[in-house]
């Protein structure tokens, strides 16, 4: 009878807000900042313990566990499509801490509240993650080119591309659901974007459009476990499952993007996460498909060397040119970024 009526809760409950209410209770009942990184790591394998094990293998220094339990720092990007940056900082000059080494109109804020403010509000800032403003610029598409963003909701990285562009050209901004493409299409009116075209497709529906777009940005579904800083709730639902079937995905998406790019054209590949078989073995599985190629990111961020073998697999020695970055490593989020250009 207990079992039915749990059955029953937990089908009327969306699955995300039970764990949103589980990180709450939990960030209230532990304090972290107390926790020695080795008592963090016994803390989370109590949330989650397949995690604790899976990322033995991948990072399991005292850092990575003291930057997993450190809230993130709060950051926004100020939207030179609408307002003169100057003006912006004049106004925020209270509010700013300090420039963001990666993108010139990045910021870190003091005030974490900054999403209240009246330049949030009218568009004139965005709030957005300080290592996602790294995808847009190792893309760099240039003003007046076709550019295909085939994950883009909730348009964090379409309006910065737009930014770059000057809003002159044309970005094919996709999601394939229907509520976070509803918050896209919000975010770019509110950004003053006036080069995007929206679509809601299965990201694989673009590879039938072949040689088509200058620049692609995949920045992919995923685990997510750059995001735990931000929210446990990603620590609670992470499974080895997750990430397996996302692999797949993944590398669905990247090869229906790479068909997309013409000739001499960019495709960024990104993810939040840091499981070599969403990064890594990815990005070489295009690699052993096409005649795709890596090309060397040279911005200043701090990053580490990326797997070139996991587990009893060697992959190309190229993918030491993608970026590879741990929260630890700028006291960001954690991130995954690859260069691909299409030879003629
Ligand atoms: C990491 S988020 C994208 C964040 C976004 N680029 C930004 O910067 O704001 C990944 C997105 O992939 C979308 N997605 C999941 N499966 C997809 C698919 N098969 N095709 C296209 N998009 C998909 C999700 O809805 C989600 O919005």
């Amino acid at each position: 009878m207990f079992l039915w009526l749990k059955l029953l809760v937990s089908f009327f409950v969306p699955y995300s807000e039970k764990m949103l209410a589980n990180n709450n209770m939990n960030k209230e009942r532990i304090d972290w900042e107390k926790l020695s990184p080795r008592e963090i790591k016994a803390e989370f394998a109590k949330i989650n313990r397949k995690f604790v094990e899976r990322y033995e293998l991948i990072d399991d220094s005292d850092q990575f566990y003291s930057y997993l339990a450190k809230p993130i720092r709060t950051s926004i990007r100020i939207n030179t499509l609408k307002i003169d940056p100057g003006c912006v900082l004049r106004r925020l000059k209270d509010k700013i801490d300090k420039e963001i080494p990666w993108f010139e109109f990045g910021f870190f804020v003091k005030d974490k509240e900054i999403g209240k403010t009246i330049e949030h509000k009218l568009g004139l800032i965005f709030l957005q993650e300080a290592a996602s403003m790294i995808p847009p610029v190792v893309l760099d598409p240039k003003p007046g080119s076709k550019v295909l963003d085939i994950a883009a909701a909730p348009g964090a990285k379409t309006t910065q591309i737009a930014q770059l562009m000057q809003n002159d050209g044309c970005i094919i901004a996709n999601d394939v659901k229907v509520d976070r493409v509803n918050i896209l299409i919000s975010n770019l009116q509110k950004c003053g974007v006036l080069i995007a075209k929206v679509t809601l497709k299965d990201g694989r529906f673009f590879g039938r459009f072949e040689n088509k777009f200058d620049y692609v940005l995949i920045d992919a579904p995923c685990s997510n476990v750059g995001m735990i800083r931000k929210n446990f709730k990603y620590l609670k639902i992470w499974s080895m499952r997750d990430v397996k079937a996302l692999s797949r995905l993944q590398k669905e998406l990247l090869l229906a993007g790479y068909k997309s790019l013409r000739p001499g054209g960019t495709l960024v590949y990104s993810t939040c996460t840091l499981d070599p078989l969403e990064n890594e073995e990815v990005v070489n599985f295009l690699l052993e498909k096409t005649n795709a190629e890596l090309e060397e990111i040279d911005i200043k961020v701090k990053s580490r060397r990326p797997f070139t073998k996991f587990e009893g697999k060697e992959y190309f020695k190229e993918i030491k040119k993608c970026l590879r970055i741990h929260p630890q490593d700028n006291d960001t989020e954690g991130f995954f970024i690859a260069k691909i250009v299409k030879n003629y």
